[in-house]
């Protein structure tokens, strides 16, 4: 049995972290430079942190900067046609966001004067803004000792405290140590800190602990295995759907598109016209009786796949011409080079580049 080493104060412990913070932290478009007591924009802060749900920061800053660009303000995004902030979003997925991130902007300059609370409980209270979001722009924008748990702090707590216990049922109790950290000042800084350090230094695999200012505290190297935390409960299987996707490109360059539905997976977004997605595998013909109008659909070779949060999608991509009343086909004819501007999901770009690879 090992001995539990002592560990430092708490006070001590975020100390050295926003040491290392001054010394180490990543230059991103959102920041104010650590120490400067600058406080960031709240409308950055929030931008950035919807944006930063579910998606890798390398991604984000490319769109971030675009936003910022195009909508300068909370006022200006919030007078900008919701189909615009969709399309300016396409790539980033999980499209609820880009909806909840709109009607936000709207009740934030319309209901509130254009200025964001500064307040957990006043955040959460906002479309798309959950308890993590909430507690990083309170401390980040407004300077609020709010316990911020992503997880990449997730990760370095569990590790700190040596947490053997199962996430997500963890979450509480490494949300209580991780507000047992929380200074009281600099607390945006020290947030930051925190999922600096998980994302270069306390990495998922392979973690650099001979550069990490909380080495000697850490429960999880003393006991050896720093890598095997946190531990995860099994995620079941996600379940393979299958579909077939109806490509057709008119004389005059327009394609075949439509908009899905405002409600449920890519709400609101540009799709390739194709057949439910289900279990099972289509024959073409049974997919022709599907298709948005009538032609010689011809299977393409090779499938698409795309992975969904809750299923994988293996899509097939069927090619016609609809040569009699292409008027009456169910859907929009957009002219092809129209099409990235318009704003496609990301597994729609995939058909799109299916397609033409093999189409022709
Ligand atoms: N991930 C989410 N928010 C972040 C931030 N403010 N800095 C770095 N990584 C983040």
């Amino acid at each position: 049995m090992l001995a539990i080493m002592p560990q430092a104060q708490p006070a001590d412990l975020s100390q050295r972290l926003l040491a290392w913070y001054d010394r180490s932290a990543r230059s991103l478009p959102w920041r104010t430079p650590p120490g400067s007591n600058l406080r960031p924009d709240p409308y950055h802060v929030w931008l950035s942190e919807v944006m930063l749900q579910q998606t890798t920061v390398t991604a984000v800053i490319p769109y971030f900067q675009a936003f910022l660009a195009r909508w300068p303000t909370v006022a200006a995004l919030a007078a900008a046609p919701l189909d615009e902030v969709l399309a300016a979003w396409a790539g980033l997925g999980y499209y609820a966001r880009a909806r909840n991130l709109h009607k936000c902007a709207v009740m934030v300059a319309e209901r509130l004067g254009g200025v964001f609370p500064d307040s957990e409980e006043a955040l959460r209270a906002l479309p798309g803004i959950g308890d993590y979001t909430a507690a990083a722009i309170a401390a980040i924008a407004f300077g609020q000792p709010a316990a911020v748990l992503d997880g990449n702090v997730e990760r370095v707590m569990a590790r700190l405290f040596a947490v053997r216990e199962a996430l997500p049922a963890a979450r509480p109790r490494l949300k209580a140590l991780a507000a047992g950290l929380t200074p009281a000042l600099r607390p945006g800084d020290y947030a930051q800190a925190a999922m600096d350090l998980g994302a270069t230094v306390c990495t998922p695999r392979n973690p650099a602990c001979v550069l990490c200012p909380w080495r000697q505290d850490c429960r999880a190297v003393a006991e050896g295995d720093p890598e095997s935390l946190p531990l995860k409960a099994p995620r079941p299987e996600r379940p393979l759907r299958r579909g077939i996707a109806f490509w057709t490109l008119r004389k005059d360059g327009a394609v075949l598109i439509r908009r899905r539905p405002d409600k449920g997976l890519l709400g609101g977004m540009l799709e390739f016209p194709s057949t439910p997605w289900r279990d099972q595998d289509w024959s073409l013909d049974e997919a022709a009786a599907q298709a948005p109008a009538e032609a010689d659909w011809r299977l393409l070779p090779g499938r698409v796949r795309h992975v969904f949060t809750h299923f994988e999608l293996e899509l097939s991509v069927a090619a016609g011409d609809i040569r009699r009343k292409p008027e009456l086909a169910l859907g929009l004819w957009c002219p092809l080079e129209d099409l990235p501007r318009q704003g496609l999901p990301t597994v729609m770009k995939k058909i799109l580049r299916h397609a033409l690879a093999k189409a022709y």
